[in-house]
């Protein structure tokens, strides 16, 4: 059965094979959907994005979505070379400067900030808007993008990051009003476990946040496969009335208290007590 057959999307954010996004699009591909692929133009440089689109023989625009007008071309332009409406529109995009530049939380550098906000959350918005404006989605349409955790429990690490994907997902939910009250358009954000991707590895101590989710949450860690799973589904028209949500896909990691594989090593014989 293919889910998608008929349906056309754009998938925001396949950096490379280990992306979250590259999964969601290979599986979108083979769930029947046709995509347009687009990321930032300096990924370009950096990235395999170009690779997947051959593979996938899914046309490729570059956009950088900080700016209106690379998303109203993009857009456009998707509707064009789709040949109509669009039915899902993937947000896997995330970066933040002062994670990058190593800055702690407590001394963050408030341009850089900026940036991290209208990269990983405005932007959010911004793309809504554009499509909102263009008449872009199908009734019935799905968008989604990306979260983690730490938008509502510190995760010291994450840094500014947790602001931004706490407006992320109070995007996801005003927008997910308007759109749904205009257009029956579902609006939602995936909180998704750590996942060994460019984005995700970039966060201090990568390593312990991965191990200790994988040992909280009772069915491990959800991986970018699964993950493309979910939003495949979120996609579909099995889950139409599912709208304004923040869905976690993390194996249970959000409702456990604490992991008995845990318990274990802090009792007084695992430390030495
Ligand atoms: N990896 C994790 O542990 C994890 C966990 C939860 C949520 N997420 C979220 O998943 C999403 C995808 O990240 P990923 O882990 O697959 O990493 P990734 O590095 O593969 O993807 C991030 C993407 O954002 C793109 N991007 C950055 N700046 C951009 C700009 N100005 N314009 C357009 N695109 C831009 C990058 O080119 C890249 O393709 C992000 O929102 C991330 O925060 C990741």
């Amino acid at each position: 059965m293919s889910i998608l057959k008929g349906k056309k999307g754009i998938v925001f954010g396949a950096l490379n094979e280990a992306s979250i996004a590259w999964k969601v699009a290979e599986l979108c591909a083979k769930e029947g959907a046709e995509i347009v692929l687009t990321n930032a133009p300096v990924s370009a440089r950096v990235g395999q994005t170009a690779e997947l689109a051959e593979k996938l023989n899914a046309p490729l625009n570059y956009a950088d979505v900080t700016k209106m007008e690379d998303l109203e071309t993009l857009v456009s332009e998707s509707m064009d070379k789709l040949g109509g409406k669009l039915d899902f529109v993937l947000h896997s995009v995330g970066m933040s400067l002062n994670v990058r530049k190593k800055k702690p939380y407590t001394d963050l550098n408030y341009d850089w900030m900026h940036t991290s906000m209208d990269i990983s959350a405005m932007s959010f918005h911004r793309l809504m808007q554009t499509l909102y404006k263009a008449d872009a989605m199908n009734e019935w349409g799905s968008i989604l993008g990306l979260s983690y955790i730490a938008a509502q429990r510190t995760f010291p690490d994450y840094n500014e990051m947790a602001e931004a994907k706490s407006l992320l997902e109070s995007i996801a939910r005003s927008f997910g009003y308007h759109y749904g009250k205009a257009k029956n358009v579902r609006v939602n954000t995936i909180s998704q476990s750590p996942t060994k991707t460019t984005a995700g590895s970039g966060v201090g101590g990568f390593d312990a946040f991965f191990n200790y989710a994988d040992k909280m949450s009772p069915l491990g860690n959800a991986s970018a496969e699964a993950c493309a799973e979910y939003c495949v589904s979120l996609f579909s028209d099995y889950t139409r009335m599912v709208t304004m949500q923040n869905l976690y896909h993390d194996g249970g990691f959000s409702n456990t208290g604490i992991s008995m594989d845990l318990m274990d090593s802090f009792s007084d014989e695992a430390l030495g007590k």
